[in-house]
Protein backbone atom coordinates (compact mmCIF):
# COMPACT_ATOMS: atom_id res chain seq x y z
CA UNK A 1 0.00 0.00 0.00
CA UNK A 2 1.71 3.22 -1.27
CA UNK A 3 1.82 6.31 1.47
CA UNK A 4 -1.53 7.94 1.77
CA UNK A 5 -3.38 5.36 0.49
CA UNK A 6 -5.06 4.10 3.72
CA UNK A 7 -6.52 7.75 4.48
CA UNK A 8 -8.31 7.31 0.97
CA UNK A 9 -9.65 3.83 1.99
CA UNK A 10 -11.18 5.34 5.13
CA UNK A 11 -12.75 8.20 3.72
CA UNK A 12 -14.23 5.73 1.05
CA UNK A 13 -15.26 3.53 4.31
CA UNK A 14 -17.32 6.66 5.79
CA UNK A 15 -19.18 7.80 2.37
CA UNK A 16 -20.55 4.01 2.00
CA UNK A 17 -21.89 4.20 5.45
CA UNK A 18 -23.21 7.84 4.85
CA UNK A 19 -24.77 6.26 1.57
CA UNK A 20 -26.38 3.62 3.55
CA UNK A 21 -27.63 5.56 6.26
CA UNK A 22 -29.07 7.89 3.89
CA UNK A 23 -30.81 4.97 1.86
CA UNK A 24 -32.32 3.58 5.06
CA UNK A 25 -34.03 6.96 5.97
CA UNK A 26 -35.56 7.34 2.57
CA UNK A 27 -38.77 5.13 3.18
CA UNK A 28 -39.55 2.10 0.27
CA UNK A 29 -43.36 2.52 0.37
CA UNK A 30 -44.81 -0.68 -0.81
CA UNK A 31 -47.54 -1.49 -3.55
CA UNK A 32 -51.22 -2.63 -3.48
CA UNK A 33 -51.63 -5.76 -5.52
CA UNK A 34 -54.13 -4.15 -7.38
CA UNK A 35 -54.96 -1.26 -10.20
CA UNK A 36 -57.58 0.40 -8.67
CA UNK A 37 -59.95 3.64 -9.76
CA UNK A 38 -59.88 6.01 -7.50
CA UNK A 39 -56.76 4.63 -5.81
CA UNK A 40 -54.69 6.84 -3.68
CA UNK A 41 -51.22 6.03 -4.92
CA UNK A 42 -50.22 9.59 -6.38
CA UNK A 43 -51.63 10.50 -2.96
CA UNK A 44 -50.04 8.48 -0.69
CA UNK A 45 -47.07 10.75 0.46
CA UNK A 46 -49.83 13.58 1.31
CA UNK A 47 -52.12 11.24 3.20
CA UNK A 48 -49.03 9.60 5.37
CA UNK A 49 -47.89 13.09 6.54
CA UNK A 50 -51.40 13.19 8.17
CA UNK A 51 -51.62 9.95 9.98
CA UNK A 52 -51.22 10.28 13.58
CA UNK A 53 -49.58 7.36 16.17
CA UNK A 54 -51.83 4.22 16.48
CA UNK A 55 -51.84 0.79 17.40
CA UNK A 56 -55.23 -0.25 15.67
CA UNK A 57 -55.65 0.75 11.76
CA UNK A 58 -58.67 0.23 9.77
CA UNK A 59 -59.96 0.84 6.02
CA UNK A 60 -63.37 0.14 6.17
CA UNK A 61 -63.59 1.36 2.08
CA UNK A 62 -60.17 -0.82 1.11
CA UNK A 63 -60.07 -0.82 -2.28
CA UNK A 64 -56.76 -1.44 -3.52
CA UNK A 65 -56.15 -0.20 -0.19
CA UNK A 66 -53.18 2.23 -1.31
CA UNK A 67 -52.67 3.59 2.06
CA UNK A 68 -52.19 0.31 4.00
CA UNK A 69 -49.69 -0.78 1.79
CA UNK A 70 -47.45 2.08 2.08
CA UNK A 71 -47.92 2.95 5.82
CA UNK A 72 -45.74 1.71 8.59
CA UNK A 73 -47.75 -1.87 9.75
CA UNK A 74 -49.26 -1.68 13.31
CA UNK A 75 -50.25 -4.61 15.42
CA UNK A 76 -54.64 -4.97 14.63
CA UNK A 77 -55.51 -4.37 11.32
CA UNK A 78 -58.78 -4.33 9.43
CA UNK A 79 -59.44 -3.96 5.72
CA UNK A 80 -63.33 -4.02 4.89
CA UNK A 81 -64.52 -3.44 1.59
CA UNK A 82 -68.12 -4.14 0.27
CA UNK A 83 -66.64 -5.90 -2.94
CA UNK A 84 -66.97 -9.56 -2.44
CA UNK A 85 -65.02 -10.35 -5.42
CA UNK A 86 -62.27 -7.48 -4.31
CA UNK A 87 -62.36 -8.86 -0.86
CA UNK A 88 -62.02 -12.63 -1.69
CA UNK A 89 -59.29 -12.33 -4.02
CA UNK A 90 -57.60 -10.86 -1.06
CA UNK A 91 -57.98 -13.66 1.23
CA UNK A 92 -56.36 -16.08 -1.49
CA UNK A 93 -53.44 -13.53 -1.73
CA UNK A 94 -52.89 -13.56 2.27
CA UNK A 95 -53.74 -17.32 2.09
CA UNK A 96 -51.50 -18.70 -0.48
CA UNK A 97 -50.58 -16.30 -3.75
CA UNK A 98 -48.88 -18.92 -5.63
CA UNK A 99 -52.33 -21.15 -5.70
CA UNK A 100 -54.21 -17.71 -8.19
CA UNK A 101 -50.94 -18.51 -10.36
CA UNK A 102 -51.42 -21.74 -10.81
CA UNK A 103 -54.88 -21.24 -11.73
CA UNK A 104 -54.14 -18.97 -14.13
CA UNK A 105 -51.42 -21.29 -15.83
CA UNK A 106 -48.82 -18.84 -17.52
CA UNK A 107 -51.74 -17.16 -18.84
CA UNK A 108 -50.02 -13.73 -20.58
CA UNK A 109 -52.09 -10.72 -21.07
CA UNK A 110 -53.82 -9.96 -24.54
CA UNK A 111 -56.98 -8.77 -25.99
CA UNK A 112 -58.33 -12.30 -25.86
CA UNK A 113 -57.16 -13.64 -22.50
CA UNK A 114 -58.93 -10.85 -21.18
CA UNK A 115 -62.12 -11.86 -23.29
CA UNK A 116 -61.79 -15.04 -22.23
CA UNK A 117 -61.72 -14.25 -18.41
CA UNK A 118 -64.43 -11.41 -18.70
CA UNK A 119 -66.92 -13.47 -20.71
CA UNK A 120 -66.18 -17.18 -20.84
CA UNK A 121 -64.09 -18.45 -18.16
CA UNK A 122 -66.60 -19.12 -15.33
CA UNK A 123 -65.37 -20.12 -12.19
CA UNK A 124 -65.89 -23.31 -10.42
CA UNK A 125 -65.08 -22.45 -6.79
CA UNK A 126 -63.60 -19.29 -4.78
CA UNK A 127 -60.21 -19.87 -6.05
CA UNK A 128 -60.69 -19.83 -9.41
CA UNK A 129 -63.33 -16.71 -8.66
CA UNK A 130 -59.78 -14.96 -7.12
CA UNK A 131 -57.91 -16.00 -10.01
CA UNK A 132 -59.97 -14.17 -12.48
CA UNK A 133 -60.16 -11.62 -10.49
CA UNK A 134 -57.10 -10.68 -10.07
CA UNK A 135 -56.29 -11.20 -13.94
CA UNK A 136 -58.95 -9.07 -14.91
CA UNK A 137 -57.72 -6.46 -12.36
CA UNK A 138 -53.86 -6.69 -13.71
CA UNK A 139 -54.98 -6.41 -17.20
CA UNK A 140 -57.83 -4.07 -17.48
CA UNK A 141 -57.51 -0.37 -17.84
CA UNK A 142 -57.10 1.48 -14.83
CA UNK A 143 -57.69 -1.71 -12.84
CA UNK A 144 -62.15 -0.74 -13.48
CA UNK A 145 -63.90 -3.79 -12.54
CA UNK A 146 -67.14 -2.89 -13.25
CA UNK A 147 -68.59 -5.06 -16.38
CA UNK A 148 -69.42 -2.55 -18.58
CA UNK A 149 -66.33 -0.49 -18.28
CA UNK A 150 -64.04 -3.67 -18.09
CA UNK A 151 -61.51 -3.00 -21.10
CA UNK A 152 -58.48 -4.78 -21.97
CA UNK A 153 -55.94 -2.07 -21.00
CA UNK A 154 -52.05 -3.77 -20.43
CA UNK A 155 -49.09 -1.72 -21.83
CA UNK A 156 -45.81 -4.02 -21.37
CA UNK A 157 -44.08 -0.66 -21.14
CA UNK A 158 -46.10 0.74 -18.09
CA UNK A 159 -47.68 -2.55 -16.39
CA UNK A 160 -46.27 -4.47 -14.54
CA UNK A 161 -45.32 -7.74 -15.96
CA UNK A 162 -46.92 -11.56 -15.39
CA UNK A 163 -43.60 -12.27 -14.38
CA UNK A 164 -42.89 -10.33 -11.87
CA UNK A 165 -46.65 -11.00 -10.34
CA UNK A 166 -45.72 -13.90 -8.04
CA UNK A 167 -43.36 -11.79 -6.14
CA UNK A 168 -45.36 -9.02 -6.24
CA UNK A 169 -48.20 -11.32 -4.72
CA UNK A 170 -45.46 -12.84 -1.91
CA UNK A 171 -44.54 -9.86 -0.61
CA UNK A 172 -48.16 -8.19 -0.48
CA UNK A 173 -49.13 -11.70 1.31
CA UNK A 174 -46.73 -10.97 3.51
CA UNK A 175 -47.71 -7.73 4.77
CA UNK A 176 -51.10 -9.00 4.55
CA UNK A 177 -50.62 -11.84 7.50
CA UNK A 178 -53.00 -11.39 10.62
CA UNK A 179 -55.17 -8.59 9.10
CA UNK A 180 -58.74 -8.71 9.25
CA UNK A 181 -60.60 -9.27 5.89
CA UNK A 182 -64.57 -8.20 5.79
CA UNK A 183 -66.76 -7.58 3.25
CA UNK A 184 -69.04 -5.64 5.41
CA UNK A 185 -71.42 -2.26 4.78
CA UNK A 186 -69.11 0.30 6.10
CA UNK A 187 -71.25 0.80 9.15
CA UNK A 188 -70.87 -2.21 10.76
CA UNK A 189 -67.37 -1.46 10.34
CA UNK A 190 -67.07 1.86 11.98
CA UNK A 191 -69.70 0.93 14.53
CA UNK A 192 -67.54 -1.80 15.83
CA UNK A 193 -63.42 -0.88 15.51
CA UNK A 194 -62.38 -0.17 18.94
CA UNK A 195 -62.00 2.34 21.21
CA UNK A 196 -58.66 4.72 20.37
CA UNK A 197 -58.45 3.24 16.38
CA UNK A 198 -57.41 4.72 13.53
CA UNK A 199 -59.62 5.01 10.17
CA UNK A 200 -58.21 6.02 6.80
CA UNK A 201 -61.89 6.24 5.14
CA UNK A 202 -61.62 6.92 1.51
CA UNK A 203 -65.51 6.20 0.10
CA UNK A 204 -66.74 6.42 -3.46
CA UNK A 205 -66.72 9.99 -4.75
CA UNK A 206 -69.46 12.59 -4.18
CA UNK A 207 -69.76 13.96 -8.01
CA UNK A 208 -68.35 11.65 -10.18
CA UNK A 209 -69.99 9.33 -11.95
CA UNK A 210 -68.59 6.47 -9.80
CA UNK A 211 -71.20 3.49 -10.91
CA UNK A 212 -69.08 3.63 -13.77
CA UNK A 213 -65.57 2.44 -12.24
CA UNK A 214 -66.93 0.94 -8.74
CA UNK A 215 -69.41 -2.54 -8.43
CA UNK A 216 -70.66 -0.94 -5.23
CA UNK A 217 -71.08 2.82 -5.12
CA UNK A 218 -73.33 5.27 -3.11
CA UNK A 219 -76.35 6.69 -4.10
CA UNK A 220 -76.51 10.73 -2.26
CA UNK A 221 -78.15 9.42 0.90
CA UNK A 222 -75.64 7.15 1.36
CA UNK A 223 -72.79 10.03 1.76
CA UNK A 224 -75.11 11.40 4.33
CA UNK A 225 -75.45 7.98 6.16
CA UNK A 226 -71.40 7.96 6.11
CA UNK A 227 -71.64 11.60 7.85
CA UNK A 228 -73.89 10.70 10.67
CA UNK A 229 -72.05 7.39 11.23
CA UNK A 230 -68.79 9.24 11.51
CA UNK A 231 -70.02 12.01 13.95
CA UNK A 232 -71.87 9.62 16.69
CA UNK A 233 -67.88 7.93 16.53
CA UNK A 234 -66.47 10.89 16.20
CA UNK A 235 -65.23 11.19 20.41
CA UNK A 236 -63.85 7.68 20.37
CA UNK A 237 -61.99 7.13 17.18
CA UNK A 238 -59.39 9.31 15.30
CA UNK A 239 -60.63 9.71 10.91
CA UNK A 240 -58.63 11.00 8.17
CA UNK A 241 -61.68 10.95 5.16
CA UNK A 242 -60.18 12.36 1.74
CA UNK A 243 -63.23 13.83 -0.30
CA UNK A 244 -63.56 15.72 -3.81
CA UNK A 245 -63.70 19.27 -2.72
CA UNK A 246 -67.56 19.99 -3.25
CA UNK A 247 -69.93 23.19 -0.90
CA UNK A 248 -71.80 20.20 -0.30
CA UNK A 249 -69.30 17.95 1.72
CA UNK A 250 -67.81 20.90 3.12
CA UNK A 251 -70.80 22.03 4.63
CA UNK A 252 -71.80 18.31 5.58
CA UNK A 253 -68.11 18.39 7.57
CA UNK A 254 -68.59 21.66 8.79
CA UNK A 255 -68.28 20.09 12.66
CA UNK A 256 -65.20 18.07 12.15
CA UNK A 257 -61.94 19.66 13.45
CA UNK A 258 -60.04 19.98 10.40
CA UNK A 259 -59.45 20.57 6.70
CA UNK A 260 -57.02 20.80 4.24
CA UNK A 261 -57.38 21.30 0.78
CA UNK A 262 -54.82 18.70 -1.59
CA UNK A 263 -53.57 18.71 -4.80
CA UNK A 264 -51.15 16.53 -6.49
CA UNK A 265 -50.09 15.38 -10.21
CA UNK A 266 -51.34 11.94 -11.53
CA UNK A 267 -50.92 10.27 -14.95
CA UNK A 268 -52.67 8.54 -16.66
CA UNK A 269 -52.25 5.99 -19.45
CA UNK A 270 -54.80 5.65 -22.53
CA UNK A 271 -55.24 2.74 -24.32
CA UNK A 272 -55.98 1.85 -28.09
CA UNK A 273 -59.82 1.60 -27.04
CA UNK A 274 -59.95 5.25 -25.53
CA UNK A 275 -57.89 6.80 -27.90
CA UNK A 276 -56.61 6.59 -31.75
CA UNK A 277 -53.23 7.01 -32.75
CA UNK A 278 -50.43 4.96 -31.65
CA UNK A 279 -51.24 1.92 -29.37
CA UNK A 280 -49.87 0.81 -25.98
CA UNK A 281 -48.15 -2.35 -27.41
CA UNK A 282 -46.09 0.49 -29.76
CA UNK A 283 -45.05 2.35 -26.70
CA UNK A 284 -45.94 4.12 -23.42
CA UNK A 285 -48.15 7.07 -23.74
CA UNK A 286 -49.57 9.19 -20.90
CA UNK A 287 -51.24 12.18 -19.66
CA UNK A 288 -50.82 14.42 -16.24
CA UNK A 289 -53.94 15.51 -14.43
CA UNK A 290 -53.99 17.40 -11.20
CA UNK A 291 -56.13 15.43 -8.41
CA UNK A 292 -57.58 18.33 -5.99
CA UNK A 293 -59.71 16.54 -2.70
CA UNK A 294 -60.18 17.59 0.94
CA UNK A 295 -58.53 15.65 3.71
CA UNK A 296 -61.35 15.81 6.56
CA UNK A 297 -59.31 14.96 10.09
CA UNK A 298 -61.61 15.14 13.58
CA UNK A 299 -57.71 15.87 15.08
CA UNK A 300 -54.62 18.28 15.16
CA UNK A 301 -51.47 17.73 12.84
CA UNK A 302 -48.73 19.79 12.23
CA UNK A 303 -49.04 20.26 8.19
CA UNK A 304 -44.90 21.42 8.83
CA UNK A 305 -43.78 17.13 8.66
CA UNK A 306 -42.60 16.70 5.20
CA UNK A 307 -41.01 12.83 5.77
CA UNK A 308 -41.51 11.25 2.04
CA UNK A 309 -40.63 11.48 -1.18
CA UNK A 310 -41.89 13.61 -4.14
CA UNK A 311 -44.80 12.56 -6.43
CA UNK A 312 -42.44 12.84 -9.20
CA UNK A 313 -39.86 11.00 -7.25
CA UNK A 314 -42.24 8.29 -6.96
CA UNK A 315 -43.60 8.29 -10.65
CA UNK A 316 -39.93 8.20 -11.84
CA UNK A 317 -39.35 5.12 -9.31
CA UNK A 318 -42.32 3.68 -10.66
CA UNK A 319 -41.36 3.79 -14.48
CA UNK A 320 -38.27 2.70 -13.39
CA UNK A 321 -39.75 -0.75 -12.16
CA UNK A 322 -42.31 -1.13 -14.76
CA UNK A 323 -45.31 -1.12 -12.62
CA UNK A 324 -47.20 2.89 -13.10
CA UNK A 325 -50.65 2.55 -11.54
CA UNK A 326 -53.29 4.02 -13.88
CA UNK A 327 -55.33 6.43 -12.51
CA UNK A 328 -58.69 7.96 -14.12
CA UNK A 329 -59.73 11.87 -13.66
CA UNK A 330 -62.70 11.87 -12.27
CA UNK A 331 -65.53 13.44 -14.33
CA UNK A 332 -63.98 12.14 -17.34
CA UNK A 333 -63.24 8.39 -18.38
C1 LIG B 1 -62.53 5.20 -3.68
S1 LIG B 1 -62.61 3.46 -3.55
C2 LIG B 1 -61.34 3.13 -2.39
C3 LIG B 1 -59.97 3.26 -3.00
C4 LIG B 1 -58.82 2.88 -2.06
N1 LIG B 1 -58.64 3.82 -1.00
C5 LIG B 1 -57.50 2.70 -2.81
O1 LIG B 1 -56.47 3.28 -2.47
O2 LIG B 1 -57.49 1.90 -3.76
C6 LIG B 1 -64.13 3.20 -2.71
C7 LIG B 1 -64.45 1.75 -2.34
O3 LIG B 1 -65.67 1.74 -1.56
C8 LIG B 1 -66.31 0.47 -1.75
N2 LIG B 1 -67.72 0.58 -1.27
C9 LIG B 1 -68.80 1.10 -1.90
N3 LIG B 1 -69.88 1.06 -1.09
C10 LIG B 1 -69.48 0.54 0.09
C11 LIG B 1 -70.13 0.27 1.36
N4 LIG B 1 -71.44 0.54 1.54
N5 LIG B 1 -69.39 -0.26 2.38
C12 LIG B 1 -68.07 -0.55 2.20
N6 LIG B 1 -67.40 -0.33 1.02
C13 LIG B 1 -68.09 0.21 0.00
C14 LIG B 1 -66.14 0.24 -3.25
O4 LIG B 1 -66.24 -1.15 -3.54
C15 LIG B 1 -64.73 0.81 -3.51
O5 LIG B 1 -63.76 -0.22 -3.48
Amino acid sequence: MRKGDNGEFMKMGLLIEVAKETKKKIKKLSNSPFRYAGGKFYARKLILECIPKHTYYCEPFAGGASIFFAKDKVRHNWLNDLDEELINCYGFIQRSPEHILKVLNGAKPSKGMHHHFKNMFKPSNNLERAARWYFLNRTSYSGIMQQQNCYFGYGDKYSMRPENWLNHLKTCSERLQNVKLTAYDFEKVINNVPDNAFLFIDPPYFNADQEKFYCCYFSKEEHYRLNRVLKKNANRIKFLLTYDNTEEIRNMYAWALTKLDREWNYVLNRTDDQKNGRKLEHGYRSNRYKGKEIFILNYEIDTSLKRFKSDDDIRRERLRSNDMEEQIPLLNI
